[in-house]
């Protein structure tokens, strides 16, 4: 069998255990809808409101769109790989919040949102048969884009002991030494663990030593609680030319129906994922793009006041979970609690449909995040206030009536 058949072998697999993971996720959607109580923690859009001054920096390009001159050259097609105008201002925010430079006319590309850039790195860097390291549990979207490249995954455990859980160097040393490239998410989904400035320095030097490529998914990068302290990959010396930055606009304003992500990267690789693109989606829409450079111009940055709202609910789900004695990972970052549901005996998946059929309360089994995570559930941060206590009141009877049952 050729490395290419080979590769394209392991990479069905990947794809199908991706699409399974996805399609339980969707399937407990569709039964959530047929009940009209349902408190959703289930899936990771945020729920607050996109700021105003962001929509009306989206009409203002509209504005000038009905106004334009019908002999005008001004293209409402922007270039393939994105507004300079965006790329400027992001590339301004990494130098003024992280101290990082960027090029963003060559270190720089706008995707439609973080997920197309995830498909697009993969595809620039990914042959038929190359290994590529994640972390488990992990957004299973990896699997999927990985698998669609004809890449085989290698599962990097995290869980370090107990409810600690965190990609350690040591492991990406044992468990990654023949992949290409690892891709890492910080902060995490599922978990909700964030790397320390330290330990992102110790897996740079790990992966630079071991010639493996890094593609940090920081999606979640301003939903950081606690005076926890995490590092930007690209912020660490000597790792630029190696490592790729995801993260976009859907998370830190609540855009996600927008579809604006971006990639930092190596020239070359920027070059590679440009090209890519032109023939494939070519740039995302310009609206959206005004409406990304909107959130980056706003006023008052409506970042620490979403975190701080994050902050309540999470509160509110760690007291829950704290009185009905559900252990969860410990929790520095991103939108999800990762809870063990262990001691209630059923596995989570009919842990997951009970709760939703008779208390109407969706979160995630996370078997949906890899295969061996048949005790714990993903729970989102994303309703409101109210909505979560509520959650947690109903979640506590239903499981009084396990433990009754049991
Ligand atoms: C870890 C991770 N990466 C990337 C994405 C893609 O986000 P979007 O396409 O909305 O920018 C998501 C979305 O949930 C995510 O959880």
């Amino acid at each position: 069998m050729s490395a290419r058949e080979k590769g394209s072998k392991a990479g069905r697999g990947a794809v199908e255990s991706g699409e399974k993971a996805t399609s339980l996720r969707y399937k407990m959607m569709d039964l959530a809808k047929s009940r009209k109580d349902v408190i959703s923690l289930g899936r990771g859009d945020p729920d607050l409101h996109t700021q105003r001054e962001i929509i009306d920096g989206t009409m203002k390009y509209f504005s000038t769109l009905s106004n334009r001159d019908a002999s005008s050259d001004n293209s409402i097609l922007g270039p393939v790989r994105g507004l300079p105008d965006l790329k400027r201002k992001i590339a301004d925010r990494y130098m003024e919040e992280k101290g990082i430079s960027v090029d963003p006319e060559k270190e720089l590309i706008i995707t439609n949102g973080g997920q197309e850039g995830l498909f697009l790195a993969l595809l620039a860097l990914v042959d038929p048969g190359d290994k590529v390291a994640c972390p488990d549990p992990r957004y299973t979207s990896y699997d999927q884009a990985i698998g669609a490249c004809g890449g085989t995954i290698v599962s990097i455990p995290t869980q370090q002991e107990g409810r600690f859980f965190e990609l350690k160097e040591a492991d990406l040393r044992e468990y990654a030494s023949d992949a290409k490239l690892l891709v890492f998410v910080n902060p995490s989904n599922p978990t909700g663990s964030c790397a320390t400035v330290e330990s992102v320095r110790k897996l740079a030097e790990v992966a630079k030593e071991m010639g493996i490529i890094v593609l940090s998914d920081e999606i979640y990068e301003d939903i950081i609680f606690d005076d926890h302290k995490s590092l930007c990959f690209w912020g660490v010396d000597g790792a630029r030319d190696r490592s790729i930055v995801l993260s976009g606009f859907s998370k830190s304003y609540a855009m996600t129906g927008f579809r604006v992500g971006f990639l930092v990267g190596p020239p070359d690789f920027i070059d590679a994922v440009s090209s890519i693109k032109e023939t494939t989606s070519g740039p995302c829409p310009t609206f959206s793009q005004y409406a990304a450079l909107a959130a980056l111009e706003m006023e008052n940055d409506s970042r620490p006041q979403f975190l701080s709202r994050y902050k309540d609910r999470r509160q509110i789900l760690m007291d829950g979970f704290n009185r009905m004695r559900v252990p969860y990972a410990e929790h520095y970052g991103g939108l999800f609690l990762w809870a063990d549901m262990t001691r209630f005996g059923i596995g989570a998946e009919e842990f997951c449909y009970r709760l939703l059929r008779d208390a109407g309360v969706l979160m995630f089994p996370g078997n949906s995040f890899g295969d061996s995570w048949r005790n714990w559930v993903r729970v989102s941060l994303l309703a409101p206030k109210k909505s979560i206590e509520e959650a947690m009141a109903r979640m506590t009877e239903f499981v009084e009536g396990l433990e009754e049952d049991g």
